[in-house]
């Protein structure tokens, strides 16, 4: 039986694909950190890859990339930019992070970009990336944290924008809440810095020690 997140997004996974990245030189900069961390030989997992733009980029930099979703229409559309690209070193897998049940200690990076804040156990989903990390990896997120923000009051709006199938379901956090969760999970913070534009998304690398 389909969640309804899983509903809402594949339902929107064609106009999603259409719409351009919304901030390009922020999108370049988190491309950029990200693949300093990486090096030919190493896995890499991201849960919530939606159309699979931003493994598509990543996957010459490693040997392999595991990218997953809940959403089989996001998938089939990354399987289709990974073969346009002649990518053949990402497999596209339908599940959460729990489902996929990757082995302890068996990714050098893991991505959650633009989903930890549409996910109501966030923070079993960062407990379960810190697990799979090799010790030295890096968790590396990108989220919408709210929770200080005027924004906060999106909230009140969203069983209606939930109703109407407008909006999937969204959880307010902040970004205090944020580090102290990956911390708790093990990780040390190594890059924090907020959106350029809005200031409310905010990208983070933290280190499995
Ligand atoms: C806002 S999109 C972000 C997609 C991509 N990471 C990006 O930055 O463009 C959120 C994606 O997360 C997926 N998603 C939502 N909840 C999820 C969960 N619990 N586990 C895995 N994927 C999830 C949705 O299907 C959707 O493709």
């Amino acid at each position: 039986m389909p969640s309804s997140a899983q509903k809402f997004w594949d339902k929107t996974a064609a106009r999603y694909a259409k719409s351009p990245v919304s901030d390009e030189t922020t999108y370049q900069r988190k491309l950029a950190e990200t693949q300093a961390l990486f090096a030919p030989d190493m896995r890499v997992l991201e849960f919530g890859c939606g159309t699979g733009t931003t493994a598509v980029h990543h996957a010459p930099h490693v040997r392999h990339i595991d990218a997953i979703d809940i959403s089989e229409n996001m998938l089939e559309i990354g399987r289709g930019k990974a073969r346009e690209a002649g990518v053949d070193n990402v497999t596209f897998t339908r599940g959460t992070l729990a489902e996929f049940g990757a082995a302890n200690d068996s990714y050098d990076v893991v991505l959650g970009l633009n989903v930890l804040h549409l996910i109501a156990d966030w923070q079993a989903s960062i407990a379960e990336a810190a697990r799979i990390l090799k010790p030295g990896g890096a968790l590396v997120t990108s989220t919408v944290c709210v929770g200080r923000s005027k924004l906060r009051f999106i909230k009140l709006l969203n069983p209606l924008g939930k109703l109407l199938g407008l909006m999937p379901d969204l959880y307010i956090l902040t970004e205090e809440e944020l580090a102290a969760e990956v911390r708790r999970a093990g990780l040390e913070i190594e890059t924090q810095w907020h959106h350029a534009r809005d200031g409310i998304a905010v990208f983070m690398i933290a280190r499995k020690g």
